[in-house]
């Protein structure tokens, strides 16, 4: 079984659609095996979007990231990379498709509602800088 991370980000938090996301997830065969609403610290944003401190776009995604709570989950299931990424939808939600979490709970490239890791080796990398292995259950 694969697992993959998923964080639903401070602007769906801030519209109350928690309960709604995770239930696309359940709803499509993806088991939740951990879940924790916590506050990231702008260290702990920085390390977490190490790969993008190169972009034009870092400093506002950590300053995004770190403007409410999150609820970062680990997702489980076959192929739960890739289903999770099809279940998001694309990073813009003017490009994701409709019925897609992004479509229908994003406001901007940038508010998006939810990150999913991109590869089985940058979940796992992204699952151990948000969770100890005894809360993934
Ligand atoms: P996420 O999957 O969390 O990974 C990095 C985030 O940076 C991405 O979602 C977007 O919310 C944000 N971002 C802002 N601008 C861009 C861009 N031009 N390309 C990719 N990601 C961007």
């Amino acid at each position: 079984m694969e697992k993959t991370l998923s964080i639903i980000k401070p602007d769906a938090v801030k519209k109350g659609v928690i309960g709604k996301i995770i239930d696309r997830f359940e709803s499509n065969g993806l088991r939740i095996a951990a879940l924790k609403k916590v506050w990231l610290s702008r260290q702990n944003a920085e390390a977490f979007y190490a790969i993008h401190k190169s972009r034009p776009f870092f400093k506002d995604l950590v300053e995004f990231m770190t403007s409410a709570p999150i609820v970062a989950i680990v997702l489980e299931g076959e192929n739960a990379v890739a289903k999770n990424r099809e279940l998001m939808g694309a990073t813009n939600p003017k490009e994701a498709k409709s019925g897609t979490i992004r479509a229908d709970f994003a406001d901007s490239i940038d508010a998006n509602a939810v990150h999913g890791s991109d590869s089985v080796e940058n979940a796992r990398i992204e699952i151990a800088q948000l969770f100890g292995s005894f809360e993934i259950l």
